[in-house]
């Protein structure tokens, strides 16, 4: 695990716990990214009209092939945000109709939706999925509750970001399909982290960020659209389109893929950051994994407070737990300048959680600085 870190460009001194909120580059990835910036700085006219559209299809081709669809389905976005935004403003519900979520949906997901379900007179329902969370039949029951006659979109996240729980969705999308309810999976977090394969999930849309498990450098995301949906799913930025000089093959592709003048080295290192994955990340994942739970056990007796699951399928290779209502209030801020530990403290339906991320990069060495800061700390 340690010879790894040498792969990345992090700071060698600090403990970073928090590949969740950006991810992290390895070295060989980046190197890519920015051969293909140089390629394009050679002779920028060439390149835009000419030689990179073959490239964009070589990533097309290489990411549908890791996240199980076709090829025509995949749209690149720089983040997950804005993939969702072309979805959102594409919508043609009625007065009345209603999105549901549960209450665990990433903050700037849930005001995007907002703003644009007031503009329209939609209701975005957020249904409590109550913690801590046990069985898999609890999740179903109290996320279906929610669903009404006006439910016409549901609007779920894979792996949640404040929580860092593994939903178990399939099940929804599964329900959601026989009533004709449209399915939009966040899947921020889901890339490069638990497996993915979105035929076989059967959603509408998909978006995943490249960025943060699979290591791409920053800006690179996807957005699957389900094909019977290409016809009336439109940009929200128009640009050249089917008169630019994409060769497509699809007018859906041309009237995506150029949103005007824009550096798209991130999107052509995507097979580079998959072949990295696999190589050096996949076969550790497992270990990744355990000294997860070993951080998963240890805020339970450090922080004296009850997980938010059972640990087990909920989690991954983040894990989220609420702080001790004794906690100074600036404790992210204590452990930034005094320890140099990098963890995220998010405040989620009115209490902090404490999140942390492991990736190949980090150690048991990591774990314990962080937990003899937290026991210094309170
Ligand atoms: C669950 C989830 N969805 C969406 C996003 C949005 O990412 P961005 O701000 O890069 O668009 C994030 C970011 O961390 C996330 O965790």
């Amino acid at each position: 695990m340690n010879n790894l870190k040498k792969q990345f460009l992090l700071d060698p001194d600090i403990t970073f716990l928090n590949h969740g909120s950006y991810g992290s580059c390895p070295i060989p990835v980046f190197e890519e990214y920015q051969r293909w910036q140089r390629i394009l700085e050679k002779q920028p006219v060439q390149f835009i009209t000419d030689g990179m559209w073959d490239a964009l299809k070589n990533s097309r081709i290489a990411l549908s092939e890791f996240v199980g669809c076709d090829e025509g389905e995949i749209l690149f976005f720089q983040n997950p945000t804005s993939a969702i935004a072309n979805v959102i403003h594409s919508l043609r519900l009625n007065i009345g109709d209603e999105v549901l979520m549960t209450d665990h949906e990433y903050g700037a997901m849930i005001r995007a939706w907002n703003i644009w379900g007031k503009k329209n007179g939609v209701d975005i329902i957020q249904q409590k999925i109550p913690l801590p969370i046990h069985s898999e039949d609890d999740f179903l029951d109290a996320f279906w509750k929610g669903v009404t006659e006006r439910t016409k979109v549901i609007f779920i996240s894979q792996i949640t970001s404040p929580t860092a729980l593994i939903f178990p969705i399939k099940r929804i999308i599964d329900r959601a399909n026989t009533q004709g309810i449209m399915t939009i999976v966040d899947g921020a977090h889901v890339p490069g982290h638990i497996d993915i394969d979105i035929h076989k999930l059967e959603c509408d849309f998909f978006t995943g960020a490249i960025h943060k498990w699979l290591c791409g450098p920053k800006g690179s995301s996807f957005l699957y659209v389900k094909e019977v949906h290409h016809d009336w799913i439109k940009p929200v930025i128009y640009s050249w389109g089917k008169d630019g000089d994409d060769p497509g093959p699809s007018e859906f592709l041309q009237d995506f893929q150029w949103q005007g003048t824009r550096d798209m080295s991130s999107f052509l290192t995507i097979k580079r950051s998959i072949d990295f994955y696999l190589d050096h990340i996949h076969p550790l994942q497992k270990v990744c994994r355990q000294l997860n739970l070993e951080i998963f056990s240890g805020f339970e007796s450090v922080l004296g407070t009850r997980p938010i699951s059972d640990g087990g399928d909920w989690v991954g290779q983040m894990v989220s737990h609420p702080l001790p209502s004794n906690a100074p209030r600036n404790i992210k801020d204590i452990l930034w300048n005094e320890y140099k530990i990098e963890i995220p403290i998010v405040e989620w339906q009115g209490n902090n959680y404490i999140r942390s991320s492991i990736q190949v990069y980090n150690n048991k060495k990591d774990i314990d600085v962080l937990m003899n800061a937290l026991v210094s700390i309170l």
